[in-house]
């Protein structure tokens, strides 16, 4: 794993965005695991800036979304298909038929879970898989305790990610209490996984999965059992890390 620590969140963004841009330079078809949330957001303009200015483009790149609520309308404002549409498909120029988002709204969820598995392999699997983490740790909607094993399914979500994304909506009571999420198996098969996380309400999530027990308790602690996981983050992000002075003259010294 590289554990990569800069000053900014913009650093982060950047950082991040690179690697993707590399992808996609080198690989026009690429398969990206596309994530929602706060995290990445920073990412997704950064890209959009590098499109905008002709040194980019998705438009042949596939995409696939980590997760999904269970039971809201797609154009609900808040529905992953929508943010997806409007932080993702939109300002990077992606072709909407090559993007999936898990279906929230098929009541046969085993069926619908399976072709999202099925349709992730048919497209070659996933080249490089953007992630944020839950405070609690949660990656997609893994919960602690999700297993390693684990595909696309159905989750109850934990309360404490329930009271975190209430801020996306009118109040708590508002965020559906179930998803469809991207299983730790099905993330773990990505080729590249790239983790951000920035602020002091993700240091403990961060250093649990850098350098905790690899636990379910911490589902982020999968990136230790990836043979291709780079963690960028913030100095807020990194604070509970024991071995931050490594991971940076790592970065400083890295060979060529
Ligand atoms: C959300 C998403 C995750 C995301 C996480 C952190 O609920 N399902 O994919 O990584 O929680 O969110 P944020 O980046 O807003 O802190």
């Amino acid at each position: 794993m590289e554990v990569i620590i800069l000053d900014t969140e913009l650093e982060v963004a950047c950082a991040a965005a690179d690697l993707v841009a590399r992808l996609v330079a080198h690989t026009p078809t690429a398969v990206l695991g596309v994530a929602t949330g706060s995290s990445p957001q920073g990412i997704y303009r950064e890209l959009a800036d590098r499109v905008d200015a002709g040194d980019l483009s998705f438009g042949r790149a596939r995409a696939f979304a980590l997760d999904e609520y269970v039971g809201l309308p797609r154009d609900h404002a808040q529905s992953y298909h929508s943010v997806i549409q409007h932080d993702v498909v939109g300002p990077l120029g992606f072709d909407p038929a090559l993007v999936r988002v898990p279906d929230g709204l098929d009541p046969d969820t085993d069926a619908s879970t399976a072709r999202y598995e099925r349709e992730i392999a048919e497209a070659g699997g996933v080249d490089l898989q953007i992630l944020g983490i839950g405070s609690n740790g949660h990656i997609g909607f893994n919960e602690p305790t999700s297993s390693f094993a684990s595909r696309t399914r159905i989750k109850t979500l934990a309360p404490q990610t329930r009271r975190d994304n209430a801020r996306f909506f009118e109040n708590v009571a508002d965020v559906p209490a179930h998803c469809i999420t991207q299983g730790l198996g099905t993330i773990l098969d990505a080729r590249h996984l790239v983790l951000v996380a920035q602020g002091r309400s993700k240091a403990a999530a961060i250093a649990h999965a850098v350098e905790g027990p690899v636990s379910s308790v911490w589902p982020g602690s999968l990136l230790q059992l990836h043979r291709h996981a780079t963690v960028i983050v913030d100095e807020a992000a990194a604070s509970e890390l024991e071995l931050g002075e490594y991971y940076r003259y790592a970065f400083a010294n890295k060979p060529r």
